[in-house]
């Protein structure tokens, strides 16, 4: 009798010490997954449909649900925030998850966000959230390149391992990051370079920040330009931003587009320029023209790698143009509206095309 009641006691005490060590020694970080559509939402007619599906199908409860390997990482929450093709994301829901991610944030008890996104325009996104989330706390998107429906989806490992970096120590006050395929890149840099296969986001020139290996984020290098908490810039207030164009450079350049774009009220416009920035002399006049009328000016590249050497191409101090530093040109746009919220100066923008 006493053995038997022995044995009881090793057990209960036993029992009491692995429930406090497992409350004490794992508890959970608390991810809250934003939820916007794109493909790693999507629903295809058949499990071999990779290109001819519709995105944006699968709502964020489902999309967690077919993950349950979730809940050994996180305690995890889902929103659904919008439920669109990322191909109509505008500069509004820009501000919309701004502000959600901003309040979110400021919870004590939230200790990273995912947000779930179409990959064609998921490095825009990324990049503005990059210089308006005012928290040093991981915030990671992440998205698809086959639909859910699909064998192989990439989807559903995404998410795992975006929810794995957005609860991660490693990863917070790093800036906003992008995760598929393994691959940890940094929101200002990362680009979107192939139309269909899952290795399509890539950074020119510098490369991944990192990877997640075995379950573990490995960070090789970090972004020295400013972001999130250290950003000047503050939406909170905003319901609008200044309207920016892209002029697309090519070989016998027409001024047409860029005078409508003027014509429209445009506040600023990017060059996407043959070259290091390169304008015909045609367009030079066309610009500066631009300029004289208040509109800010800033030479970017098509080419989607390198930097925009200030003066080469053009006269930039005497045309009073900006130089994009080596953002491309949709990610260029994004910094000169920011940077219109707060000044039309045209050296004064060049300081923040230099800083971010
Ligand atoms: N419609 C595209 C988008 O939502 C699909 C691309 C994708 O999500 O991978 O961005």
């Amino acid at each position: 009798m006493v053995r038997i009641f022995r044995i009881v006691y090793l057990m209960v005490v036993f029992l009491l010490l692995f429930s406090v060590c497992s409350f004490a020694g794992v508890k959970l970080p608390h991810v809250v997954i934003l939820a916007t559509g794109g493909t790693i939402a999507g629903a295809g007619a058949s499990t071999t449909t990779t290109v001819d599906y519709t995105p944006a199908k699968v709502g964020v409860a489902a999309l967690i649900a077919a993950v349950p390997e979730l809940a050994r990482i996180a305690r995890v929450d889902g929103e659904q925030i919008l439920r669109i093709g990322s191909e109509n994301m505008t500069p509004k829901d820009w501000l919309t998850l701004a502000g959600r991610v901003n309040q979110l944030l400021a919870r004590a008890d939230v200790d990273g966000i995912v947000i779930t996104h179409g990959t064609d325009t998921l490095e825009e996104t990324a990049y503005f959230l990059n210089l308006t989330v005012k928290s040093g706390k991981p915030v990671v998107l992440t998205g698809a390149m086959r639909p859910a429906t699909a064998i192989s989806a990439d989807g559903p490992m995404n998410l795992y391992h975006a929810v794995l970096l957005a609860g991660a120590k490693a990863a917070a006050g790093k800036g906003v990051l992008v995760l598929l395929n393994d691959q940890i890149s940094a929101a200002r840099e990362v680009t979107k370079t192939n139309t269909t296969a899952p290795d399509t986001f890539k950074t020119p020139d510098l490369g991944f920040l990192g990877y997640v290996i075995a379950g573990e984020p490995q960070f090789y290098r970090i972004s020295t330009k400013r972001h999130t908490a250290d950003s000047e810039f503050d939406v909170t207030n905003l319901s609008a931003l200044p309207e920016v164009g892209i002029f697309y450079g090519y070989a016998g350049e027409n001024r047409s587009v860029l005078d409508a774009m003027v014509a429209k009220g445009v506040s600023g416009v990017v060059n996407a320029g043959t070259g290091d920035g390169s304008m015909s002399d045609g367009m030079k006049t066309a610009y500066r023209e631009a300029r004289g009328r208040g509109v800010i000016v800033v030479r970017s590249s098509r080419t989607g790698s390198g930097f925009i050497a200030r003066t080469a191409e053009a006269k930039d101090d005497e045309y009073d143009f900006v130089v994009a530093g080596n953002l491309n040109p949709q990610k260029a746009r994004i910094l000169l509206m920011l940077a219109l919220t707060k000044t039309k100066d045209a050296k004064e923008i060049q300081r923040m095309f230099m800083m971010y």
